[in-house]
């Protein structure tokens, strides 16, 4: 194309000219006369990982003297695409090029910060020389009464490098919304952004001890018993026991119980959490038996939706570090789990396998994690390769659960990817071609004399949950991988989960994947979720509900108060982890509200009423809830309180939801 110099003249911005580009499926590397310009998404080979850009818009700035530009003369724009899945190709609009005016440049943006005083920091910046003035307004609404909290109004003045920065203070106890507006003074360029600040909605846990764990475990006969007892409180805490049986230990300081038991009985002990403020107690059931592994959904971390294919030991001791001195482990997250990109490059002469350097000492950082309660779970797959491009087991299934025997393996996440190329080689299409990795897997796993929880991949469309049991699968994926937005919520979460809960019980769970809250990114970047706050909330309900495998998805060491007073509710934790094990499914469907409840051990109901649509809606909750009786006693679960009939009706936010308790 030819590039006249005369676009220069009369554009108030004369250093730099935009590329306009179509929009690529997935992932573009746009090149000017040879040189890179510009690249949106990442390629497979990215070391942060893949990462799909199919709906970002491009614009690439380019400098108008030194960014290769030929001048009144034909100037090449080559396109080099990935294409993971569609159609591919460049689409949605023809190539431009044009000189952009100062204000174009301007960008706001809006940063919270939740940990103690909670502000929003709001940043304009400019992304071209000219420097802009204008007039910067924020106003801060209560969205529950629709009350005006705060309106601040300044005159700004911005050049590039440095750009202005307002503080607005909020309540974080209030569902804020704040509306930040830059008008440029010259132009009239109006940036206006409108977010959700995030709230909280849980009173904080006593001082006193409070256990939060349901008061039971399992363990097969001869493993290994790790278990750390999950007690919120004031610390130093004390624990001590009664009756405990003869083959375990209790550790004083942190609540870690280990040992083992024989023959398969059912047990029973008290456990004391003690601190200067108070004592709580605990009258705790051991099941030693061989179908005993996961009565309760596994709660924990994974490193998959935060590090990708970057975790390292070393991040994953941060966040088990993290998990413990944020007081995750006092609610009861207590496996640390890694994902895909542990794997050495190549096996050893005899078969075996090793972690790779990133890895300096597995069976060190496992001993480590073991010592203070916590469980670790492994990653791989029944293929060739893993979903990564690492080694998977293939031809190993025996040597590599003999490995992680060795280690101390307690959780195998077992995928699937290339085992795709297996059944094309046997041109086996079947279920039981399906099925046959993972019972040859789980014949290993189970020889092993350790519990190792036994997690199935989500295998593209052949529906696991219709067979999982029969590998004794302890969960499995009911859907491809989850990200963080709202339709990736709405079609794992809703679409996908409606009518799976007959598939579900005790022991063997429906894994609708881990969770997107807190700062994620699937590699070396993490970004703060791009979920909203209520949308969060949505995420957490319907997950608990679903009796969902909990696993941590951000990393932990990061975690703010918000996403930490998310995920530490134990009345809201208390449903995923009920003993009865029954899964909510959604009893109701009416335009944009859903209902999806379950009966619980307690002879109560958990109940979550969604709206899963783009409007605030009004709701009579008595009309909603199953069975309903006035003479039933309704507790808010977020807030941990009991609500008045009055607080029946109330409105839904988009995206929302509440969740009650209904005795
Ligand atoms: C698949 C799984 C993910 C993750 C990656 C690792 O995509 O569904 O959860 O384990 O593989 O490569």
């Amino acid at each position: 194309m030819d590039i006249p110099k005369s676009l220069l003249s009369g554009a108030d911005q004369q250093n730099v000219v935009i590329f306009e580009m179509p929009k690529a499926d997935d992932v573009d590397e746009c090149y000017l006369n040879g040189k890179l310009i510009g690249s949106t998404g990442r390629m497979p080979t990215d070391p942060s990982g893949y990462f799909c850009g199919v709906d970002i818009v491009r614009n690439y700035p380019v400098d108008a003297k030194k960014g290769g530009i030929r001048w009144d003369a034909e100037n090449v724009v080559a396109v080099r695409v990935y294409n993971r899945g569609g159609s591919g190709g460049l689409f949605w609009r023809p190539l431009t090029v044009r000189c952009p005016n100062a204000a174009e440049g301007l960008a706001m943006q809006l940063t919270e910060d939740n940990n103690g005083q909670s502000s929003c920091e709001v940043e304009i910046s400019t992304a071209y020389a000219s420097a802009t003035n204008g007039t910067f307004t924020a106003t801060l609404t209560d969205r529950e009464t629709g009350a005006k909290l705060t309106s601040l109004t300044k005159r700004l003045s911005i050049k590039r490098g440095k750009p202005a920065r307002v503080s607005v203070p909020y309540d974080k106890h209030k569902m804020c919304l704040l509306t930040a507006t830059y008008t440029d003074a010259k132009t009239g360029k109006v940036l206006s952004e409108s977010k959700q600040m995030k709230y909280i909605l849980t009173p904080a846990a006593p001082a006193t001890p409070r256990f939060n764990n349901a008061p039971l475990y399992g363990v097969r006969p001869g493993s290994p018993i790790i278990y750390r007892f999950p007690v919120s409180g004031e610390k130093p805490m004390k624990f001590t026991y009664n009756n405990l049986p003869e083959g375990l230990q209790l550790s004083e300081s942190d609540g870690a119980l280990s040992g083992k038991i024989d023959k398969p009985c059912v047990l029973t002990f008290t456990v004391t959490a003690e601190n200067a403020r108070g004592k709580a107690s605990q009258d705790f059931t051991l099941k030693v038996g061989e179908n005993m592994i996961g009565l309760t959904p596994p709660m924990g971390w994974n490193s998959w939706n935060c590090f990708g294919l970057s975790v390292s030991q070393e991040k994953v001791m941060s966040s088990a570090q993290a998990l413990i001195d944020k007081g995750l482990a006092d609610f009861g997250y207590g496996y640390i789990n890694i994902d895909d990109g542990w794997e050495a490059p190549e096996r050893n002469p005899d078969g075996t396998i090793e972690a790779n350097e990133k890895f300096p000492s597995m069976k060190g950082m496992i001993d480590w994690l073991h010592e203070r309660g916590l469980k670790f779970g492994i990653y791989s797959s029944p293929g060739e390769t893993s979903c990564g491009g690492y080694l998977g087991s293939l031809d190993h299934e025996r040597q590599d659960a003999e490995v992680w025997n060795k280690w101390g393996v307690d959780y195998l996440k077992y995928d699937w990817c290339s085992y795709e190329r297996v059944r094309e080689k046997d041109n086996d299409w079947g279920f039981a071609s399906c099925v046959r990795p993972y019972l040859l897997m789980q014949k290993f796993v189970r020889q092993q004399p350790r519990d190792i929880f036994y997690s199935l991949g989500p295998l593209g469309g052949t529906q696991v949950y219709l067979w999982g049991i029969y590998c004794d699968g302890n969960s499995w994926r009911t859907a491809q991988d989850i990200d963080d937005t709202w339709k990736s919520i709405l079609d794992v979460g809703f679409r996908q989960q409606a009518g799976l809960a007959r598939y579900s019980s005790v022991g063997h769970w429906n894994d609708p994947d881990m969770l997107v809250v807190g700062k994620v990114g699937w590699g070396a970047n993490l970004r703060e979720t791009r979920l909203t706050p209520d949308e969060q909330y949505t995420h957490i309900t319907l997950w608990t509900l679903l009796a969902s495998n909990m696993l941590i998805g951000c990393d932990i060491a990061q975690m703010d108060e918000f996403t930490l007073n998310l995920l530490c509710n134990n009345e809201v934790n208390a449903v995923n982890q009920d003993i009865l094990g029954k899964q909510a499914d959604r009893d109701r469907k009416e335009g944009n509200i859903e209902v999806w409840s379950r009966p619980l051990s307690d002879g109560a109901i958990a109940v979550g009423i969604f709206n899963v649509g783009d409007k605030d809606l009004q709701v009579d909750m008595e009309s909603l809830i199953p069975s309903w009786e006035p003479a039933r006693t309704v507790r808010d679960l977020w807030r941990q309180k009991d609500m008045s009939a009055d607080e029946l009706r109330c409105t839904i936010p988009a995206h929302g939801c509440r969740y009650l308790k209904v005795f």
